[in-house]
């Protein structure tokens, strides 16, 4: 089974060629990061037009390299959504092109399922498994009982992990995207010099709030406390420190929770801030206190990329989940809907 995935949901036009055997047979991914930099964040139109550009020579270059052509695939997967609707258009337009002309199974991938299966193709992972799901614009614990199948414990309940990191590099003045810049930065700080508090670790629930970090980190700056290169490596060291302490505290309560309904073995972490060190340690720990395996995708498949969606087509064709040609593109798809 040979599967090609496209993505386009945000900032990087990416293709990919997988198999059954979970080999990767191209991975072709062209980041906008330079076009978005000087705006300090992602702009939706510049990406559409930045999209369309790119998706045809990203899409011939991967069938190239991966030495097939549309006749030899299974199926053909592109995102449908959840994200910025002008890529999602074109990433999902141009997969549904591409079946029709070569009558192959079109599959429309939910990015956040995409983000949920890509540790089942990195590491050995059987469903049940519990599921944190931290990314640009997404922050989740959710138990994952098969492909399509899920059940939502807790989340966000105002900015996303991921947002947070970039807000923060921003209000520091450290540039975008803020999630590799404030882990460097925090790698030579000290926690514990600013003084954050973890929000909403003190309810009994899954459910997470990082817009008030946001606000501690900005009054910090508004007060003149953030001079020096040495003050914004202790205040990064001390939000990565706070948002790691929400994060495990969340996770603890969610898989008592996840212990309670299943006899599943796996604490699965994913999206973009899966490819932070420090978060990976801590989940792993978290897991291990707890009884349970640790996975998530190697660090340069985290963020968004071809693969996943190439990989979550693939599950889902497997299962005879394809789609027709009525499907339309999504701005919001929440998993479990
Ligand atoms: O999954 P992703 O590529 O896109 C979405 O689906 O949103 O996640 C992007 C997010 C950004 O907010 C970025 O700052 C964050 O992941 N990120 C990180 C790291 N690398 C990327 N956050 C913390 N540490 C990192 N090393
Ligand atoms: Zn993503």
């Amino acid at each position: 089974m040979l599967v090609l995935g496209i993505e386009s949901s945000c900032d990087e036009t990416s293709a990919a060629v997988v198999n059954e055997k979970k080999e990767i047979l191209a991975h072709v991914l062209f980041s906008q990061i330079k076009e978005h930099e000087k705006y300090g964040g992602v702009v939706p139109e510049v990406a559409a037009r930045a999209h369309l550009e790119k998706m045809d020579t990203v899409i011939e270059e991967t069938l190239r390299k991966a030495n097939v052509g549309l006749e030899d695939l299974s199926g053909i997967a592109g995102v449908a959504g959840p994200g910025l609707i002008g890529g999602v258009i074109i990433g999902l337009m141009t997969a549904k092109s591409l079946a029709f002309a070569s009558s192959k199974p079109f599959i429309a991938v939910n990015h956040l399922e995409a983000h949920a299966l890509m540790p089942r193709f990195t590491n050995e992972v059987e469903f049940p498994f519990l599921l944190l799901l931290t990314s640009g614009g997404h922050c989740q614990l959710l138990i994952v009982s098969d492909v399509g199948k899920y059940e939502y414990l807790g989340g966000t309940l105002d900015d996303s992990v991921g947002e947070a990191f970039d807000k923060t590099a921003k209000l520091l003045g450290l540039g975008y995207p803020g999630g590799p810049v404030i882990e460097s930065a925090a790698e030579k700080g000290t926690a514990g010099k600013f003084k954050f508090t973890a929000p909403l670790i003190h309810q009994n629930d899954c459910n997470f709030s990082f817009s008030g970090l946001k606000t501690q980190v900005r009054t910090a700056v508004d007060k003149g406390l953030v001079k020096t290169e040495a003050d914004k490596n202790d205040l990064a060291a001390e939000f990565q420190e706070t948002v790691i302490k929400a994060l495990k505290n969340k996770t603890g309560k969610a898989i008592s929770v996840f212990k309670g309904k299943t006899s599943g073995k796996h604490l699965v972490l994913s999206g973009g801030v899966a490819a932070n060190k420090a978060v990976r340690k801590a989940m792993e720990t978290c897991a291990a206190e707890n009884g349970l395996t640790f996975a998530a995708p190697p660090i340069s498949l985290c963020t968004d990329n071809g693969v996943m969606i190439a990989w979550a087509g693939l599950e889902r064709l497997r299962k005879g989940m394809t789609d027709d040609f009525r499907v339309k593109a999504r701005p919001r798809w929440p998993l479990g809907s």
